[in-house]
């Protein structure tokens, strides 16, 4: 089988590292399967892929469609998309070409950009595999868009079940298959290299017994650093307790993300000059999760899934999660994680102060977390499920949505 994925960003976000781990794990399992990536951006995702034997095509996207972001219907918000029509299309066309010349068997596409260009661009008759990893009912204009290419789409992947009843309220003559990622639990793993977070930081180093507290995310508003730094501010300070922002802005759109300068701003005004530690984006993740003592998940909507927490968890780390969307089919409260109201910060101090005053609760919940990682989270399993569905994607008759369901752009969002 010859498999092309699509994937517009080169950067490693959440679901970029969901991709590496699908690469992974079918190169694994399938070794004379062919694997091609085609990516709109060059970045470390390449080479990673190239690493694991897959081959792989950069084709830049055109500047306007790379910052183009869905943050509603306005004009403003939809001008960056209508003025990068024909340099859309072009790149439309090119892929096409591409996609003729590399004759896949199938097409896999991450993201609402490929979702789309795949639609437009794969040769008929080719399934094309739609890996949807957010909400798409809260993206007015994703949504529309997907509702008017959902025929091209074979079989729709949603990361959590969660996401997978959006999509279907959405589409509701698409097939949808729930498919949570998986993680290398040999590289998440709670024995190995520790990072110096201090050091990064460029922070003096914590008094010996401080406890390391770190939300780990992109700088996307919704996940929550706000929530965070004022969680850290309500902390007794019975128990030292140091914070750590991991990561950074790394989408090109444009309004849904915090810059670096205006986080630090924000962590100076709620915390105190110097008192959080900011580390950049850290490729080396594991050993960013095993210099911590609790793994923080704070994001204020619904997390469609949350690949930190599996991350947080295989490397057997106390974590606490925001309740609600896929987080929710992970986490199992006080048994191997611990969780709070999204945006509650009363709530998640509370839960941050209990973690780090108390080494046993942080230890039996690290190894409850990094068992249940062993057994559900493996690419083992990520492999199967995956093959499995590829296999009947390419068996399937073409399509069997019903053309009136997408007749109408008006009905979407409704
Ligand atoms: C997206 C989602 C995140 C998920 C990741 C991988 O980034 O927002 O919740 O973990 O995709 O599926």
């Amino acid at each position: 089988m010859r498999i092309v994925y699509l994937n517009p960003c080169g950067k490693l976000g959440g679901a970029e590292t969901s991709l590496r781990e699908i690469l992974a794990s079918v190169r694994a399992s399938q070794p004379e399967w062919e694997l091609w990536l085609v990516l709109g951006e060059d970045g470390p995702l390449a080479r990673i892929a190239r690493d694991l034997g897959v081959q792989v095509i950069i084709r830049p996207f055109p500047a306007g469609l790379g910052r183009f972001g869905d943050s509603g219907l306005s004009l403003a918000a939809v001008w960056p998309l209508v003025s990068a029509v024909p340099a859309t299309t072009r790149y439309a066309r090119n892929l096409a070409g591409l996609l003729r010349e590399l004759r896949p068997d199938l097409i896999h596409t991450n993201g609402f950009k490929m979702h789309l260009l795949g639609a437009w661009a794969r040769p008929r008759q080719v399934p094309l595999v739609w890996h949807i990893h957010d909400y798409v009912s809260s993206r007015p204009l994703a949504s529309r868009f997907l509702r008017l290419s959902a025929r091209a789409c074979t079989v729709a992947i949603a990361n959590s079940e969660s996401v997978a009843r959006d999509l279907r309220r959405l589409l509701p003559g698409l097939r949808v298959t729930a498919i949570h990622n998986a993680i290398d639990i040999e590289r998440f793993s709670p024995v190995g290299r520790k990072l110096d977070l201090d050091a990064l930081s460029g922070l003096t180093p914590a008094d010996a017994g401080t406890i390391r507290a770190g939300l780990v995310a992109t700088f996307a508003r919704w996940k929550g650093h706000e929530v965070f730094l004022e969680a850290l501010a309500r902390l007794s300070g019975a128990v030292p307790v140091r914070g750590y922002i991991i990561g950074g802005p790394i989408y090109q759109t444009r309004g849904s993300q915090w810059s670096v300068a205006e986080l630090q701003r924000r962590a100076d005004e709620v915390c105190g000059p110097g008192m959080v530690g900011f580390t950049g984006f850290v490729e080396d993740s594991p050993a960013v999760m095993r210099a911590l003592d609790i793994v923080v998940h704070a994001s204020t909507e619904p997390e469609p899934f949350g690949m930190v927490i599996i991350e947080g968890m295989a490397c057997g780390k106390a974590v606490i999660a925001a309740r609600g969307g896929g987080a929710s089919e992970i986490v199992i409260e006080g048994v191997n994680a611990l969780a709070h109201p999204a945006g509650d910060s009363a709530a998640l101090a509370g839960e941050i102060q209990r973690l780090a005053s108390d080494a046993s609760l942080r230890r039996r919940l690290g190894q409850a977390a990094r068992q249940m990682a062993e057994r559900m989270y493996t690419g083992e399993r990520l492999a199967k499920e995956l093959v499995a569905l590829y296999q009947k994607a390419v068996g399937a008759p073409a399509n069997d949505i019903e053309p009136a369901t997408y007749s109408s752009l008006g009905a979407a969002g409704s």
